[in-house]
């Protein structure tokens, strides 16, 4: 697998036989609040994403059971090769991560948004993303 345009992984994990995360990365996310974040959702993600289930694409792939998943596996979404080639799980962390600068982290991305600068933003909209999915 091509990592080389995933500045997230280069960020956030070290290859030594296993992926894993550098020691001196701070992974922690502050709590959230999903029903903030879920609005926070409709301002900024909707007019792309659909994140209820069984919705479908849109600009961008469904976010529908995403966490847990690698990046540019949604079936029948044409991503870009730096998206789809990215090879990161996507968690809590690194949602957190890469929606601060989504370009920074995944260079070539074909998501137009800038990113969410406040730290709480983000955690609340993690919080919500996370909700929506299949009981883990
Ligand atoms: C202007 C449209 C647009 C907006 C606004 C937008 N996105 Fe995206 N998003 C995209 C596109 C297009 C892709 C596919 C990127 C690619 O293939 O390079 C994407 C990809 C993603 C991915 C990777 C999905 C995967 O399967 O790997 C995540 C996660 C994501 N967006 C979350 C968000 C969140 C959360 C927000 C709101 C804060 C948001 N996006 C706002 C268009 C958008």
């Amino acid at each position: 697998m091509d990592f080389k345009n995933c500045a997230i992984s280069r960020s956030i994990q070290t290859k030594n036989g296993v992926w894993r995360l550098k020691q001196n990365v701070d992974m922690s996310v502050p709590a959230g609040d999903s029903a903030k974040g879920k609005k926070i959702f409709t301002t900024k993600c909707a007019q792309c994403h659909n994140i209820e289930a069984g919705k479908g694409h849109k600009t961008g792939p469904s976010l529908w059971d995403i966490v847990g998943k690698k990046t540019g596996q949604g079936a029948g979404y044409k991503y870009s090769d730096a998206n789809k080639n990215c090879g990161l799980t996507w968690t809590k962390e690194t949602l957190y991560k890469y929606l601060e600068n989504p370009k920074k982290m995944i260079p070539g991305t074909k998501m137009v948004f800038a990113g969410i600068k406040k730290p709480q933003e983000r955690a609340d909209l993690v919080a919500y993303i996370e909700s929506m999915g299949e009981p883990k």
